[in-house]
C-alpha cells in the first residue's frame, strides 16, 4: 500500500467522555494481524458499559481511545505471517483495543480501518451480509470463553459430526445476543440444552436448537427449572442478565453433574452510570451494590458446592478457543448454513458519527436483536 488511505474513528476523549469524530492515523497491521475496512460495526453492552463505569471495570484505558469490537468488512491489509486472507476477502473479526494486554485505538472498532487478529477472524461465506456477519465476534466469542476454556465449563468443541454427550447445559438468557450464539455451539457440541427468554422470544430460541425454554420473570422458574433438570446429567450453566448468576447457583445446588456456572453478567445494572446529573454519589452506590452482590453470591455458591467464574469473552484470543472457533468450526458451519448469524441485526446508523446514539439506543434495550452501524458509503 503505497499511501494509506485517511481514516475517520469516533474516540472517546476522556473517563465519562461522549464520543467524538475526528481524523485518526491509517492503523498499519503488526504481525500476525490485519486491517480490515469496517463495512458493518455491531454494538454491545460493553461498549457504553465503558463509558459509563469509567474505573470500575476498565481502569487501565490511556484515552483516547477507539471503544466496540465487533466489525465486519473486507481486508485492506495484510501483517507478517497471515495466510488464511488475502486483500479484498469479505471477514467478520473481534476486535480486542480495550483489553488490558493490548490498550490500544488501532483495535477499536468505532471506525473506519481496524487492526484485528487473524486467530479472531473468520472469512464471510457469500450469501451473508456485512451486517449479518457483524453481530457475531463478541456475542461468539464471549459464548465460547464460557462454554470452552478448560478453567470453565470446558466442553466439548463443536463439530460438524459432534457426537452426543447425554448431559444438559443451561443457559439463562439464551435470547440476548452471546446466549443465542451460546445455544447454538453448546447443541453443535453435542449438548442437550434448556435455557430461559421472555415468551415472545421462546420460538426464537428454540429455533437455534434449546430443547425447553422458561419465562425467566415467572416465579416459579427456579423451581421449574430444578424439576425439568431432574433425573438429567448437568454439564453446568451459563448465565446472562443481571438474575441469571444467582438463580443458576440455586439450580445448579440441586443438580446432578457439574456444578458450575459460568457468568458474563455482574449481578448489577450498569445502566443508571451513563446519567451524568447522578454523579459520583450514583458510582459509589453502584460499586456497593456490586461488591455486596458479589459476597453474596460468593457465599451461596461456596454453601451450595457449586463453582463460580466471571467471564471475559475476549481472553480466548490467547488460547486455542480462539482458533477452534474462527477457523476451525464456523467457516464451514456458516457457509453450510449449520450456523445461523443471529440474532438479526438492526441498522441505526450509516455513518461513524453514530456510534454515540448506537450505544445510547442500545443502553436503552434491546430484545433478540443486535444494533448495528452500516458504513457501506465507506469510499
Ligand atoms: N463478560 C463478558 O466478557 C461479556 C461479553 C459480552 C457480553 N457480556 C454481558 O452478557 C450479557 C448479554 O450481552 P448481550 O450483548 O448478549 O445482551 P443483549 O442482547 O443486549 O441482551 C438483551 C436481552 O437480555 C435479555 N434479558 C434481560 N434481562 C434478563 C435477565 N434478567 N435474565 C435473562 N435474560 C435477560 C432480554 O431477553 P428478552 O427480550 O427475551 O426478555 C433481551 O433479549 C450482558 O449483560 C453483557 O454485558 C459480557
Amino acid at each position: 500500500m503505497s499511501v494509506p488511505p485517511t481514516n475517520i474513528a469516533a474516540r472517546i476523549p476522556s473517563k465519562h467522555g461522549q464520543l467524538v469524530v475526528e481524523a485518526a492515523p491509517y492503523p498499519h497491521p503488526g504481525p500476525g494481524q490485519i486491517v480490515v475496512r469496517n463495512h458493518a460495526v455491531a454494538i454491545n453492552p460493553l461498549d457504553w458499559i465503558i463509558q459509563a463505569e469509567g474505573n470500575l471495570l476498565y481502569g487501565w484505558l490511556k484515552y483516547a481511545t477507539v471503544l466496540g469490537t465487533d466489525v465486519s468488512g473486507d481486508v485492506v491489509e495484510l501483517g507478517e505471517g497471515v495466510t488464511r486472507f488475502n486483500v479484498g476477502d469479505r471477514v467478520f473479526a473481534l476486535a480486542v483495543g480495550t483489553d488490558k494486554d493490548t490498550n490500544t485505538g488501532a483495535e477499536g472498532a468505532f471506525q473506519q480501518y481496524t487492526v484485528v487478529r487473524e486467530r479472531l477472524t473468520s472469512p464471510i461465506p457469500d450469501a451473508m451480509s456485512f451486517e449479518e456477519a457483524s453481530v457475531l465476534p463478541m456475542a461468539v466469542s464471549t459464548a465460547a470463553a464460557g462454554l470452552f476454556q478448560s478453567d470453565y465449563l470446558g466442553l466439548q468443541l463443536p463439530s460438524a459430526a459432534a457426537r452426543s454427550t447425554g448431559e444438559t447445559l443451561l443457559v439463562w438468557g439464551g435470547s440476548t445476543s452471546v446466549g443465542s450464539n451460546a445455544i447454538q455451539l453448546a447443541v453443535a457440541a453435542g449438548y442437550e440444552v434448556i435455557t430461559t427468554a421472555s415468551p415472545k422470544n421462546f420460538d426464537h430460541v428454540s429455533s437455534l436448537g434449546a430443547s425447553q425454554v422458561f419465562d425467566y420473570n415467572s416465579p416459579t422458574v427456579i423451581p421449574d427449572i430444578i424439576a425439568a433438570l431432574a433425573g438429567r446429567t448437568v454439564a453446568g450453566a451459563i448465565s446472562f442478565g443481571t438474575t441469571g448468576s444467582p438463580a443458576c447457583v440455586k439450580i445448579m445446588a440441586k443438580a446432578r453433574g457439574k456444578k458450575f456456572v459460568a457468568i458474563a453478567t455482574p449481578p448489577v445494572d450498569f445502566a443508571s452510570l451513563a446519567d451524568p446529573s447522578r454523579g459520583r454519589l450514583e458510582r459509589a452506590r453502584v460499586t456497593v451494590r456490586l461488591i455486596a452482590a458479589n459476597i453474596a453470591l460468593q457465599f451461596s455458591a461456596r454453601t451450595h458446592g457449586v463453582g463460580l467464574k466471571y467471564i471475559f469473552g475476549t481472553n480466548i484470543k490467547n488460547n486455542h478457543v480462539s482458533t477452534a472457533i474462527f477457523s476451525g468450526y464456523l467457516p464451514d458451519a456458516l457457509e453450510d448454513g449449520r450456523y445461523a448469524a443471529t440474532p438479526k441485526p438492526t441498522i441505526v446508523g450509516h455513518s461513524v458519527g453514530d456510534f454515540q446514539n448506537a450505544m445510547d439506543l442500545q443502553r436503552a434495550g434491546v430484545s433478540a436483536t443486535k444494533l448495528v452501524v452500516s458504513l457501506d458509503q465507506v469510499g
